[in-house]
């Protein structure tokens, strides 16, 4: 294995979109940032210099850090925040992960601008389970918003209401030349009739699920969050903010008659499982253009159009998700904990609401505040980090220990009408313990308290399989019989159906604490989060895992 060096500059940097110029948090002056490129079991060591004028902390998306908890990333989880005009060494140590990841902010909403593209690879002398490609190509979706996000957030928190929507998706920080002053920046790959190319997408949108489609073309899934699947071929895929998909696009049309064939448009579109609330309907598109001798006229022809699932088309989203199966395989074995199952936690996720402080009226449901919970646990952040209070730097009450394995109670959770007494949670810091190797079930049940929609739940640390999906309420004498366990998907991020569950297992060998919470960043702020301790197994305790040097203090 090998190390690699980065410097990450952070700073303000002016950038233009829908006609509208804003200072952005950028790294190195790059958005969408640098794209960092490495082999399976390599090290990369980042060393982050925050010359921005805020906190922020940055996160390494779907890198287990094996008893690294410490260059992990989340604010007041794992550390406390880099300060203006301080710099942190992140050491990203790569294990099992081989494929496409990402990195991002972990505050505030910094990671709106601030994030890019992980590119692991086979190591040197092994190669891809599929052809070679000619080319690979990271395809970042986001989104841009003409307003501050971090004073929108500020905001919502002063009132409790809504967090407002952006103005528009992006593919690589672009909107797409459908969109005014966004002619110039479209983004354009450029591929060659007969050859094949590899897109590494990413999701990095804040509050967007998004179909994905090249017109013309089908793409053949090969991974997803740094795991090879089984190669399966779709017209479209949908993916949550969180994950990555890895899927070879055939450059396969002919471009030798016609001055048609030679553009096509690749398209991100919002899937909203919820629309009874405000979200982007907006299409952002890129451009597929064959290289050909025609005329510069044939070359400007209007590119064909993907066609996508309607925005609200659940079993569009589904039939694309069930899909999924880990690729098995001898070099890529699947090691599903199939046994027994030492820990079985059944986690509802809920938005809710918590009392307007004093008399005041809060512009949540009832004239309160939104919030959201796990098991009715509204998480709140401490002000210095788990990570350092867990292993004893500094003193204790930072949190509590009893996050519930179960619902505190039992009702119809995805039916309609729940009663408003059910609409309430309470905060707490409340983290769940696991002993060292625990093969542990999580089934995430979403409930309709304020409406049932889909949650990408993201555990840092892991990735888990997904055993199991369903619609309705789990049912723990039933649902078991029908999990997949022999080939299911290895992510760490699960898209939780509206109104139904998801069922995932993993083995707790990584200790360490860890933050596990929706991927949509509203719902992350809100509370719908929890930490995972995992215990390292000796006595005394973790003793090599005390605090580094150089670490921020809270
Ligand atoms: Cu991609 Cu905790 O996040
Ligand atoms: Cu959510």
């Amino acid at each position: 294995s090998k190390n690699h060096h980065h410097d990450f500059v952070i700073k303000e940097t002016n950038y233009t979109r829908l006609c509208h110029e804003k200072a952005v948090l950028a790294v190195n002056g790059q958005f969408p940032g640098p794209t960092i490129y490495a082999r399976k079991g390599d090290i990369v060591v980042v060393n982050v210099i925050n010359q921005g004028n805020k906190n922020i902390t940055i996160h390494w998306h779907g890198v287990d850090q094996p008893r690294n908890p410490w260059s992990d990333g989340p604010e007041y989880i794992t550390q406390c925040p880099i300060q203006p005009g301080a710099n942190l060494t992140y050491t990203v140590i790569l294990s099992e992960e081989e494929g496409t990841l990402w990195w991002h902010a972990h505050s505030d909403f910094d990671r709106t601008t601030v994030h890019g593209a992980i590119v692991i690879h086979p190591k040197l002398g092994t190669t891809f389970p599929f052809k070679k490609p000619h080319k690979e190509i990271p395809v970042i979706l986001g989104e841009w918003w003409n307003a501050d996000v971090n004073r929108l957030l500020e905001e919502a928190k002063r009132t409790g209401g809504e967090v407002g929507i952006s103005d528009a998706n992006t593919i690589n920080g672009q909107p797409g030349d459908l969109f005014p002053c966004s002619m110039n920046g479209t983004f354009k790959v450029h591929v060659e009739s007969g050859k094949t190319y590899l897109l590494r997408i990413i999701n990095a949108a804040l509050a967007n699920e998004l179909f994905f489609g090249v017109a013309g073309h089908r793409l053949t899934v090969v991974g997803t969050d740094a795991r090879y699947t089984k190669p399966f071929t779709v017209d479209y895929i949908m993916i949550s903010p969180g994950q990555t998909v890895d899927a070879l696009l055939e450059a396969d049309r002919a471009t030798n008659s016609s001055s048609n064939g030679r553009r096509y448009y690749m398209a991100a579109r919002t899937f909203a499982s919820n629309t009874g609330i405000d979200f982007n309907n907006s299409t952002a598109t890129a451009i597929v253009e064959y290289s050909t001798d025609a005329p510069r006229a044939a070359r400007a022809s209007t590119p064909e159009f993907p066609n996508l699932p309607a925005v609200n088309d659940t079993d569009a989203a589904a039939a694309y998700t069930e899909q999924l199966r880990s690729l098995a395989s001898k070099d890529h074995p699947a090691d599903v904990p199939a046994g027994h199952v030492d820990e079985h936690m059944l986690i509802t996720i809920a938005v809710n609401v918590l009392p307007c402080a004093g008399n005041a009226t809060c512009d949540g449901p009832l004239g309160s505040r939104f919030a959201a919970s796990l098991n009715n646990v509204s998480f709140q952040t401490p002000s210095v980090d788990v990570l350092d209070a867990y292993y004893g730097s500094v003193g204790g009450g930072v949190y509590e220990a009893d996050f519930p394995d179960e619902p505190p109670f039992f009702f119809n959770f995805t039916g309609d009408n729940v009663p408003t007494e059910r609409w309430f949670t309470k905060r707490g810091t409340k983290v769940k313990v696991l002993g060292y190797g625990a093969a542990v079930e999580v089934v995430f049940q979403d409930t309709a308290i304020l409406g049932a929609e889909t949650h990408p739940m993201h555990l840092h640390g892991y990735a888990f399989y997904v055993v199991g999906r369903g619609l309705g309420n789990f049912d723990r004498h039933k649902d078991p019989a029908t999990y997949n366990l022999i080939d299911p998907p290895y992510q760490n991020t699960v898209s939780v159906p509206k109104a139904g569950w998801a069922a995932v297992r993993f083995r707790a060998a990584n200790p360490g604490v860890w933050f596990m919470h929706c991927h949509f960043d509203r719902h992350q702020v809100w509370g719908m989060d929890t930490v995972f301790i995992v215990k390292d197994g000796k006595t005394p305790e973790a003793k090599m895992m005390r605090r580094p040097a150089g670490m921020p203090r809270c």
